[in-house]
This record gives structure tokens, sequence and C-alpha cells, in this order.
């Protein structure tokens, strides 16, 4: 039968989250490194984090976000036809990370890969599972955001270990009638790359006795350059994603931003002109989760009554690369 595209619509019919029982507080953090509650509340908004023990893979934090998305879309994992696992952290280079949660789950008829872009995963994610959704290769696809961020972070760095967390959130994408998404943009700018990375451990600088003396292991940021460019970054890719999908910003009901810092997402709705009340931050409980980040929010939004049906909800992540993403959906 001839695919039409035009015709197939993807939306989001069940999502699902998972972060780890241990809570990690400001005021632990005090003990660890010369820091202060009052100035990672005020710099940050963050007040405490969840970090898995040691042992836990990024794929048992996927698996059990993608079991639960999987129940409230009614569907039994051999209905997933691709598991596209959006990780920066899998558990190992090799196997992926989607191949560990799809054993894990019993998706046994799913293709799977991982896919790279950091914090802004998730909605990278989902818009490679909508092509297939849209194009018919697949019926129904399982995008999982996880990241266990805390294991390349440097627990004697007070500039990066108050900002993080771990965590994992799913989303079933599967083709739907009306709504569900209507726009997505994605970006990246390689120039910026040193700015957020992680320098040893792959092809270029394997593990050795001196990567790990050199700490070239652990996450190193500039926080000030990555604040201005999240925000411009978001702030361009909601706009312009709005224009595509023909919605107006006074029509959004709920806008989902990366949870990394709430500042970063106070200049983004200033910058939009956009009112806080609708826009859905849970950073204070987990930090910056990475590519969960917006897939857990997601999750609570939808718990907490922010989004009902027809509801216009706004996406937009930022990450290392750099790389960006916003998508308009019809919920
Ligand atoms: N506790 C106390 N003091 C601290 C801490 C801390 N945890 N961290 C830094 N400081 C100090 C610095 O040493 C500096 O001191 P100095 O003035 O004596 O040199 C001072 O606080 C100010 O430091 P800045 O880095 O200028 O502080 P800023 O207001 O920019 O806040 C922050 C830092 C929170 C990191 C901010 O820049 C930020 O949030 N940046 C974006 C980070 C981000 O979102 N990254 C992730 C996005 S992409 C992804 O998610 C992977």
């Amino acid at each position: 039968m001839p695919i039409d595209p035009a015709a197939r619509r993807a939306g989001i019919m069940g999502v699902g989250f998972s972060v780890p029982e241990k809570v990690l507080t400001n005021r632990d953090l005090e003990k660890m490194v010369d820091t202060s509650d009052e100035w990672i509340r005020s710099r940050t908004g963050i007040a405490e984090r969840r970090i898995a023990e040691k042992g836990t893979g990024t794929s048992d934090l996927g698996a059990e976000a993608a079991r639960r998305a999987l129940a409230q879309a009614g569907l039994k994992p051999e209905h997933v036809g691709l598991l596209i696992a959006a990780t920066t952290t899998a558990d190992m280079p090799l196997p992926s990370c989607a191949c560990l949660i799809q054993e894990k789950i019993g998706a046994k008829n799913a293709a799977a890969f991982d896919l790279g872009a950091a914090c802004a995963g998730y909605v990278y994610a989902l818009v490679v599972a909508e092509q297939f959704v849209k194009n018919g290769v697949y019926k129904n696809v399982l995008v999982v955001g996880a990241d266990l961020i805390s294991s390349y972070i440097d627990w004697t760095d007070r500039s990066t270990c108050v900002l993080f967390g771990d965590g994992a959130g799913a989303a079933v994408v599967s083709e739907v009638k009306t709504g569900g998404i209507l726009s997505s943009v994605l970006g990246s700018d390689g120039r910026y790359g040193d700015l957020l990375k992680i320098c040893a451990g792959g092809s270029k600088r394997p593990a050795s006795a001196e990567t790990v003396r050199e700490k070239g292991h652990y996450l190193q940021m500039s926080g000030s350059e990555v604040f201005k460019l999240a925000v411009r970054g978001m702030v361009d890719a909601v706009l312009r994603a709005l224009a595509k999908a023909g919605v107006k910003k006074e029509e959004v009901a709920c806008l989902i931003p990366h949870q990394a810092n709430q500042r970063i997402i106070d200049a983004v709705a200033e910058r939009l002109e956009f009112p806080k009340e609708k826009i859905f931050v849970n950073l204070q409980k987990y930090g910056n989760t990475s590519s969960a980040s917006c897939a857990i929010a997601l999750c609570e939004a939808l718990e907490a009554g922010k989004i009902r049906k027809k509801d216009k909800v706004v996406l937009t992540t930022f990450g290392s690369g750099l790389v960006w993403g916003a998508m308009v959906m019809e919920w």
C-alpha cells in the first residue's frame, strides 16, 4: 500500500517516569562541598535531587519508566516496534541502553537504538519517533529519556555537583486521529561543544590512569556561557515551533522547559512574554536530570492536572553539543 505521510499524525499515548529513592538535599551537599542551601536555592531553584545507588544502571530506571508508560498507553511490551533510548550515560558503551531496556521489559518485537543529544535528547527522540509513526513503518514507538548523570559528577566540584540528579521518563508515540504532535524544531551548534563536556572515556581519550588522575571522566561546564545560550536556544526554538504549528503563544496551556535552573526558566518566560503560571517546574525536587528532565516534568504536569484534553502543550530542551529543540502538541 502506498505510504502517505500527510495522512498520519503521531501523538503521545502514555507516559511514565522513575527516579531513585535516595534523596540528596542541599543540606547534605553543605557537608560535602563549600556551598549553602541558600546559594543553591537562589542561584538555581533546586532543593534536592535523586541519586541512584551504586550498581544501578541507566537501563534500570529507563525500564521502569517504560513499563509505566506502556501501562498508561494500554499496550504490552510486544506491541513496541521501535525503542529509542535518549541517553548520554548508558550503562556501558556496548550494548546500547535501548537493547538493555528492551531485554528488561520484554519488548521482543522492537528494533532498538540509543540517541545521543544530551539534555535535549527527549525532544530529539520524540521527533524521530514521530517520523516513524507518520511514515507507517512502526505503529508504536517507545521513547525513553534516561540519564544517570551522578556517575559523571565530580562530587568535590561545587560548580557542577549541586545541579544534577538521576532519573528516567518515557513516552509511547503512536498514531492519533486528531491533535498529537503539531510541529517541532531541532537545532545544534557544535562550535560550543567545549562549554559542556566529558573529555575522556571515548575513542579519542580512552580510560587510563592518566585520564582518571586528570578527572577527565567528569562533566565540565562553563556555567554562565551555557546559561545565556540555553535561554537564546530555547526561546528561538519555541517561537519557531509555534509559528510552524500556526499556534499563538496565548493558546498554549502549558510550557514544559528543560529543568536545569529556575533563573534560565524565568529568563525564557520573560523573553517569550509568557505567563509564569503556565510554565511547569519541578526542578526543585529533581535538579537537572538531563534527557529525563522534560519527560519527568511532562508526567508530573499531567498528574497535577495542568494539561487537559485538547490543550496545546510546548516542550523545549537544551543541552551539550550544543543542541536544542521544541515541540508543539495538542493533547
Ligand atoms: N556554592 C557556592 N558558591 C558557588 C557554587 C556553589 N555550589 N558554585 C559556584 N559558586 C561560586 C563561584 O565560585 C563564584 O565565586 P567567585 O565570584 O568568588 O568566583 C560565584 O559562586 C558565582 O559563580 P557563577 O558561575 O558566576 O554563578 P552563576 O550565577 O552563573 O550560577 C550556575 C552558576 C548555577 C551554574 C549558572 O551559571 C547556571 O545555571 N548555568 C547553566 C547551567 C546549566 O543549566 N547547565 C545545564 C544545561 S545543559 C544540560 O542540562 C546538560
